[in-house]
């Protein structure tokens, strides 16, 4: 098959850990016969450094042409003092996921085999079983409400708008999902203190019923989830949330594995379209070093073929090829070793 991929490695690590991931994908193409045409584009500070906008007209233009889009990651110490609407992670992240409505964040978090040491939770608790998806709404709620401050300067307001459609879809991708996984929804609010978590427990409630009873559906208070990821993690399968609770859930869950460099994510739209990206940051302490870990966009990747391409085998392909690299103690500085980022991509290249 052919297909087009809008390649965005923005700052930080980005370009280091987005240029492992491209390899792997070309080198997956070539086994499968695929036609993968990869266009990069700049995103996030390079591209202001380069034409003063962290989301150039010609990028979003290039996303929006492509098939799916690759990105490392955006933001640094550099950019911090722009007025937030210019600031890398508002024009760059959050207006791409708007501008391309990509509602639904698929955010997988499990323990490899390999690396079951590198979990700060108790082996008792780890070995319990840490396997979950986090699926987040991505492109409502308080991110993208009005954001005010008085006159005075002395108050500010955040607004935190959703409406019955936005929660419908996304629970459907949950329940969707936890068909093809152990059939488990768990779906997390604060509906005991906010009105938009009542109608998402209301309409959450209602979906199921209709048309996934088959579907387990517990619901949890956020408190008590966040407390029960780190209790007895295995008590998840899907966990179904809205934009800001699934920011900071979708981080504990990716500690909770050991590696935050491991964890990758797809954000999509209905019709298959999606973005995809490592769930960490740019860190700009360790860019240009070669030493960050490339699985993270390497496994996003992986999730590309998937979702965006209706490349199942191929994407199978990757993931087992990065659990034997794993099995094989080829680890990186985060995961406790001393091989190279480029190292890292190479070896998974190795094992395809
Ligand atoms: C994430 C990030 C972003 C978010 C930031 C960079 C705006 O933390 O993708 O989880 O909060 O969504
Ligand atoms: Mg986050």
């Amino acid at each position: 098959m052919k297909a087009r991929i809008a390649v965005t490695p923005g700052d930080g690590i980005g370009p280091e850990i987005v240029a492992e991931a491209v390899k792997v994908l070309k080198a997956v193409a070539d086994k499968f016969g695929h036609e993968l045409a990869l266009d990069h584009h700049l995103v996030g500070g390079a591209a202001y450094d380069d034409c003063g906008d962290c989301l150039p007209d010609a990028t979003l233009a290039a996303c929006r042409a492509a098939d799916a889009v690759l990105l490392g990651a955006v933001g640094g110490p550099k950019y911090d003092r722009l007025p937030g609407p210019q600031r890398p992670e508002k024009r760059a992240l959050l207006t791409l996921r708007k501008e391309l409505g990509l509602f639904a964040n698929l955010r997988p978090a499990k323990v490899w085999a390999p690396l079951k040491d590198a979990s700060p939770l108790k082996p008792s608790i780890v070995e319990a079983g840490l396997d979950l998806l986090v699926v987040r709404e991505l492109t409502g709620g308080v991110y993208f409400g009005r954001h005010e401050r008085a006159e005075d300067g002395l108050s500010a307001l955040d607004y935190m708008p959703y409406s019955t459609a936005e929660i419908e879809r996304i629970a459907r991708v949950a329940f969707e999902a936890a068909r093809k996984r152990r059939g488990r929804v768990t779906s997390i609010d604060k509906a005991n203190v906010l009105e938009t978590s009542r109608l998402w427990r209301e309409t959450v409630t209602r979906i199921h019923e209709a048309d996934y009873a088959d579907v387990e559906l517990d619901h949890m208070y956020v408190d008590n989830g966040a407390m029960q990821l780190v209790r007895a993690p295995q008590h998840f399968d899907v966990i179904l949330t809205e934009n800001m609770f699934g920011d900071i859930l979708s981080d504990e869950a990716s500690q909770i594995t050991g590696s935050i460099g491991m964890l990758p994510s797809a954000s999509l739209r209905s019709d298959g379209f999606g973005l995809y990206e490592p769930i960490h940051g740019s860190a700009p302490d360790i860019a240009g070093q070669d030493v960050a870990n490339p699985l993270a966009t390497i496994l996003s990747a992986a999730m590309m073929l998937r979702h965006s391409l209706g490349l199942a085998a191929e994407a199978d392909d990757i993931e087992s090829a990065v659990g034997r690299t794993l099995a094989d103690g080829v680890f990186t500085r985060d995961l406790g070793g001393t091989v190279k980022c480029s190292e890292m991509g190479q070896a998974v290249i190795e094992r395809l």
